[in-house]
């Protein structure tokens, strides 16, 4: 029998969903922004946009809730950056709460992440330190290991110096390198701090992944053919992941939001679980919607939930653009 094609569909409120290409809020004044396209109105909880054979289901509200409504198993992956407890200014949620009561909501909600994850499912969970408290997402990852296994431990690089001369006389660079952006520490005692982290979490630590879908070319090509395994002309990545932000200047414009990741780092992560194992990809913290942008390049369906109007209708915003650059391609 074929595989059913999950989609992020649940309850009663999305059976009255439109198949059609359009993007559909029940009970919603919404604002139109092409003949068949609407975002969602101020009154409205939930944005749908059918696109192509998946749909992006966008929910105004707390993930644990949502995902309560959600079937178990349902999910095949999950890619998510949720408050860092650093005491960021969002715009509703409180982000200074005592370690204790931080490490209990971090374990609860990946409890109900467990339940609707497929067994087979991929967990990225990005979090970040800071300077005066770095055991911070150390301590979360250790929470996390009570309900998953750790599979493996990304980090994801916002900016990195090469020098020329490190880099071997055969492969030499032309220049030094010195590329991305980071927010700078003036500081006597700490570095600016240039990376994040990305815990993968699986169920049992054995989920097979499509290392090579964000592999690199080979640097000596004399690897090619040498093992079955290195039949073509890309080599596993490894660990460290170098995506920049945009310049700082271009980000604040665009981003009503003090902490976002990047599309390309949700989509490395869908990509590196499996595009063709990913029917559905969950977001539980999706701030502007770069998960759900992720989702609509890499061709699958995503459900997201937030809790800040305001970020929420930006996401349905993001998403609809991105889908439409999408379609004209
Ligand atoms: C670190 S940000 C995520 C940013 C996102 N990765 C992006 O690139 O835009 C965490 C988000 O979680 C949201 N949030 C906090 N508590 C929540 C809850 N209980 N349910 C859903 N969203 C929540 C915050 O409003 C914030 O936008």
């Amino acid at each position: 029998m074929p595989k059913q094609k999950k989609q992020p569909v649940q309850g009663s409120i999305f059976a009255t969903m439109s198949a059609s290409k359009r993007a559909v809020s029940p009970g919603r004044a919404a604002e139109t922004v092409g003949a068949d396209v609407v975002l969602p109105g101020p009154s409205d909880k939930l944005w749908v946009l059918p696109h192509g054979s998946t749909t992006i289901s966008l929910h105004l509200g707390d993930c644990l809730a949502g995902m309560r409504g959600m079937a178990a198993g349902s999910v095949d992956v999950v890619v998510t950056s949720p408050p860092y407890n650093l005491g960021i200014r969002y715009g509703v949620y409180d982000d200074s709460i005592s370690r204790e009561s931080y490490l209990d909501w971090m374990e609860k909600w990946s409890r109900e992440v467990s339940r609707v994850l497929s067994s087979r499912g991929s967990l990225f969970f990005n979090i970040a330190g800071k300077p005066t408290d770095p055991w911070g997402p150390l301590l979360t990852a250790q929470r996390l290991g009570k309900v998953f296994q750790l599979q493996n431990t990304i980090h994801w690089i916002k900016s990195i110096a090469i020098e020329r001369s490190s880099n071997g006389d055969d492969h030499g660079l032309e220049d030094d390198i010195n590329v991305g952006h980071i927010k700078p520490i003036n500081s006597p005692r700490f570095l600016s701090d240039a990376h994040e982290y990305v815990f993968h979490f699986t169920k049992h630590g054995d989920v097979e992944l499509d290392r090579l879908a964000i592999g690199v070319p080979y640097k000596d090509k004399s690897n090619i053919g040498r093992w079955k395994s290195t039949a073509a002309d890309l080599r596993c990545r490894g660990n460290t992941w170098f995506i920049p932000y945009k310049t700082i200047v271009s980000r604040n414009r665009e981003r009503p939001h003090p902490a976002t990741f990047p599309p390309r780092l949700a989509e490395m992560c869908i990509r590196l679980h499996g595009v063709s194992r990913a029917d559905l990809v969950m977001d539980p913290f999706m701030g502007l919607g770069h998960t759900a942008m992720a989702c609509v390049h890499a061709g699958v369906s995503c459900i997201g939930h937030e809790i800040d109007p305001g970020y929420f209708s930006v996401s349905c915003a993001n998403v609809l653009k991105a889908a439409q650059a999408a379609s004209k391609k």
